[in-house]
């Protein structure tokens, strides 16, 4: 068992569900979820097709709120209104998608610009940040491409880049590599790793439980409930 008793939580979910009605049908999506993570963690939350996990990530990110239980961000009650929330979600967490979701007509320096864009940074400060965060990735060389001229791996590192430029308390990741081939996938989880060594939390999710074998803890979740939660021996690539 790990000491708790000096490490501050991030995440505090209680009794968490997420119940989808559709017509007469009600499917339980998440059911009586409990999970604490704390600052500083690498976390996997791997489970087969349909077990929850978007619809977990999607409330640990702020998307969705339960249909009940309560969710606690960084010491903030995310029972909120939507405005509220958005907000949160906003200087909370930053988000890596497996399709990366840039916006093709913006250049690599305007879409990591983009999560800083309401969050009261000066012009100024939006582009010393935004640039430190793409040189951290190694692209800088390439601020005015757009992401149609890069390849799927450089696309995930602005990704990236967008991701940490607001400094936010979370990195979430849904199935980071899932279109990259398995060298360029190492080289993106390699990243994640040295974010998690400089003292970033880090969420992934994953089906794979190879790519969660990079994780440090891995949060297993099959039909809406958490089915096992363990420390990885020794994560890969550490
Ligand atoms: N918006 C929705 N409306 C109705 N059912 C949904 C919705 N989103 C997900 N589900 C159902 O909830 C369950 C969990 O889905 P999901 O969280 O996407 O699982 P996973 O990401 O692990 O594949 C599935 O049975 C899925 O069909
Ligand atoms: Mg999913």
């Amino acid at each position: 068992m790990q000491d708790n008793s000096n490490r501050q939580e991030i995440i505090t979910m209680t009794n968490i569900e997420k119940v989808y009605k559709m017509g007469s049908n009600i499917l339980k999506a998440l059911d009586n979820v409990n999970l604490t993570i704390y600052k500083g963690e690498y976390v996997a939350i791997v489970g087969p097709s349909g077990a929850g996990k978007s619809t977990l990530m999607n409330i640990i990110g702020c998307l969705d709120k339960p249909t009940d239980g309560e969710y606690i961000l960084d010491g903030l009650n995310t029972k909120c209104s939507d405005n509220k929330l958005a907000e949160i979600r906003n200087k909370k967490i930053g988000f890596i998608f497996q399709n990366y979701n840039l916006l093709p007509k913006l250049n690599i320096f305007e879409n990591v610009q983009l999560p800083m864009l309401y969050a009261g940074y000066s012009n100024k400060e939006m582009k010393e940040r935004a640039l430190e965060a793409i040189k951290k990735v190694g692209l800088e060389t390439h601020l005015k491409h757009r992401p149609s001229e890069l390849s799927g791996g450089q696309m995930q590192r602005v990704a990236i880049a967008r991701a940490l430029v607001g400094d936010p308390q979370i990195i979430l990741a849904d199935e980071p590599t899932g279109a990259l081939d398995s060298k360029t996938g190492r080289e993106v989880l390699g990243m994640l790793t040295e974010l998690n060594n400089e003292g970033n939390t880090i969420i992934m999710i994953t089906h794979d439980k190879e790519i969660a074998a990079y994780a440090k803890r891995m949060v297993t979740v099959r039909d809406g409930k958490i089915t096992s939660d363990t420390l990885n021996e020794k994560e890969v690539g550490a």
